[in-house]
């Protein structure tokens, strides 16, 4: 059996993304962006891929500063799309350490108005998408993988795939849906590739800023912080601490895992005053 045990180990070591790659979709705004910066400063190479050239452009700029980034646009929900990122990733880092699938969409509606087509668009690209990248990519993480330090994919889920959200008033069902349905695949998905030495992990954000939550966070602040037990939003380094985690040494050993980064709001149920 391989010995894996490294009673030396230097804690900048364990934490360190140094000589690592790394594929973020949906890197060009958000979250994305965020975990783009903080991987950077980390040491690791890394590609951002998200549907609009402009916003590849700008983000890409910006990046620079932090170390070796490169940009192309990408549509996930698209086969020809992904082929192109992948033979893209191989050209430019010619392996895959780090696969954080974070692209994300989301469509609000009353159930009466709830049209086919956007449930399918919120599915296409929080779950399928995920599916198929994550399976196309196993080669090029398999090239990364090893014994003592396995290739990650890192789900990026919700507390809305945890339970059924009450603060945005307008329903969401693809979302909770798409996001409930990808902490499973996360789980389902790890089993399958821990004998690769690849290992999956989903992080399930509560409330951060972003573009997609302008709209709650403009109308509803009070209640997205009266609701969780902690009384306040996401900070961005928050996010970047637990994709830190699961993409280094120190994460190694955790597969499978959904972990909610959301100040408790998932586990906490409360009547609010403004509710029927
Ligand atoms: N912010 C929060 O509070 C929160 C909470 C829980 C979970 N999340 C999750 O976090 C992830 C990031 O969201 P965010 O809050 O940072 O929102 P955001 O700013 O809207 O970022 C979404 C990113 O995904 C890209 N994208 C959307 N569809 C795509 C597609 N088909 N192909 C490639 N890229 C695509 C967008 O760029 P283009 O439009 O140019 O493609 C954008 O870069 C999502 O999975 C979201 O569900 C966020």
């Amino acid at each position: 059996m391989t010995k894996v045990v490294d009673e030396n180990f230097q804690i900048a070591d364990l934490f360190s993304l140094s000589g690592k790659t790394a594929l973020i979709t949906g890197g060009s705004s958000g979250l994305g962006l965020v975990m783009a910066k903080g991987l950077l400063q980390n040491g690791a190479k890394v590609v951002i891929a998200s549907r609009r050239q402009k916003k590849c452009d700008l983000a890409l700029k910006e990046l620079k500063a932090y170390g070796e980034v490169y940009a192309l646009a990408t549509d996930v929900t698209q086969v020809d799309s992904r082929e192109k990122l992948l033979e893209f990733i191989d050209d430019k880092l010619g392996s895959l350490s780090i696969l954080l699938n974070n692209a994300g969409a989301n469509w609000g509606a009353p159930l009466e108005d709830y049209p086919d087509e956007g449930f399918a668009k919120v599915m296409d690209t929080n779950l399928n998408a995920v599916f198929s990248l994550s399976r196309d990519a196993v080669p090029l993480l398999s090239k990364a993988a090893s014994v003592e330090d396995p290739a990650r994919i890192i789900n990026i889920g919700s507390m809305d795939g945890i339970h059924v959200p009450i603060v945005q008033r307008v329903p969401t069902f693809a979302y909770s849906a798409s996001k409930a349905a990808l902490h499973h695949l996360t789980k389902a998905m790890a089993v399958e590739l821990a004998p690769k030495q690849i290992t999956v992990n989903a992080v399930a954000p509560g409330f951060f800023e972003s573009r997609m939550t302008d709209y709650v966070f403009e109308h509803y602040l009070n209640d997205i912080k009266d609701d969780c037990p902690l009384h306040r939003v996401g900070q961005p380094q928050e996010i970047v601490g637990i994709v830190t985690y699961l993409a280094s040494k120190a994460g190694s050993y955790t597969n499978g895992a959904v972990i909610p980064v959301d100040g408790g709001t998932s586990i906490s149920k409360g009547q609010r005053d403004w509710m029927p």
